[in-house]
């Protein structure tokens, strides 16, 4: 967090930070302090914390207070995302819209965001239709991660942030895989320098991804492996239910029982996959999940044709295929939850 100042001053002499009711009090004056230190002049505004706030009407709140401050804002004005993946997404589009536009920098403070959504430069807030319907590209100048933040994270969501890496060490690092199951306990208790090693090899994964197809019109789309069952899961369990990673590692174990199935993993592969998940206490299957509705749900949110849906499917450890599967056959992977 002493790195934020820094990272702000090199765009801008003027920020707003902007945060939630959960991390502003715990982190708040930090970041402050920090900009203040490097010559930053910067207010701070917070909001409702959880995924509810991510709404049209809370950024315009939001921007009813931005417009407020003064002295007033202008194009060089810096906005701080400071906190988790909620505040990244909703902060990047105030930013992106503000004044047609403001730079801005990232500081994340969970494991989601420091692996997963801080990187990319996508911004959004939900509507009633859908989750992130509305939304922006808007890459931000810098990001700060700061690994002590997660010493006052809740369990569940240091294990809904290992589930994104589980996801991206089976898309294309098997050796990383490898170290997730042998450093388990040191990941679940957040020691540092683990996790800093951690985000280190996860930013490069998600940054090399992203590059090579900001727009997602090809390789971006792999990371969404295990993200088509994981949605219609939070779907139907509704917010406070299941965290978003708990969701996907349920996801990619249907996807692993889809490439099972078609021959492009082995067993023993599916089983490593379910093995790491579990060492880091996520759940592999949750019993009376009802699979005709998760089934209806991905044919409604993924606009299937005859029932078809394009998923993300595992091809051996460390690499993956877009591939359509049928109902009968999703159908049929489903049951592994149970
Ligand atoms: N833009 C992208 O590319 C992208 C990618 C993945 C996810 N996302 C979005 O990210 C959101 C999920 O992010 P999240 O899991 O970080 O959720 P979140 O931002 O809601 O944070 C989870 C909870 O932890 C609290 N918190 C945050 N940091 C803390 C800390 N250091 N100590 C104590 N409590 C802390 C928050 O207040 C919140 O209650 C979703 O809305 C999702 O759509 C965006
Ligand atoms: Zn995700």
């Amino acid at each position: 967090m002493e790195r934020l100042g820094g990272a702000v001053r090199a765009c801008s002499r003027r920020a707003v930070v902007i945060t939630d009711t959960n991390v502003g009090p715990l982190y708040a004056p930090k970041a402050l302090q920090s900009l203040a230190a490097a010559g930053v002049q910067a207010d701070a505004i917070d909001f409702a914390a959880g995924e509810p706030s991510k709404t049209l009407f809370t950024l315009a709140a939001l921007f009813d207070k931005l417009f407020a401050l003064r002295p007033a804002i202008d194009r060089r004005t810096a906005i701080v995302a400071l906190g988790g993946g909620v505040v990244g997404d909703m902060a990047g589009l105030l930013a992106a819209t503000a004044l047609r536009g403001l730079p801005w920098v990232q500081c994340p403070t969970t494991l989601l965001a420091d692996v997963d959504a801080s990187v990319g430069g996508k911004t959004g807030v939900d509507h009633p239709a859908g989750k992130n319907l509305i939304g922006a590209f808007h890459q931000p100048r810098a990001v700060v991660i700061d690994v002590d933040a997660l010493a006052t994270l809740d369990a569940a969501n240091v294990r809904s942030g290992l589930a994104e890496c589980v996801k991206h060490a089976v898309i294309c690092d098997a050796e990383l895989l490898e170290w997730l199951w042998q450093r388990h306990e040191a990941l679940l208790a957040c020691e540092p320098r683990t996790m800093t090693e951690l985000v280190a090899r996860n930013v490069a994964i998600k940054a090399r991804v992203v590059a090579s197809d900001e727009r997602e019109a090809g390789a971006r789309a792999y990371l969404n492996l295990g993200h088509t069952v994981g949605h219609a899961v939070e779907t139907l369990l509704g917010y406070g239910g299941v965290t978003h990673g708990q969701a996907v590692a349920l996801g990619m174990m249907v996807a692993c029982k889809l490439s099972e199935r078609r021959g492009l993993m082995t067993p023993a592969q599916a089983e490593r996959v379910s093995g790491v998940l579990e060492r880091l206490g996520l759940e592999t299957r949750r019993s009376g999940l009802d699979a005709e509705a998760i089934l209806n749900i991905v044919q409604h949110d993924k606009k299937a044709r005859a029932g078809v849906v394009r998923m993300v499917l595992p091809r051996e450890l460390g690499a993956v295929e877009l591939l359509d599967v049928g109902p009968q056959e999703l159908r049929g992977a489903l049951a592994v939850l149970e």
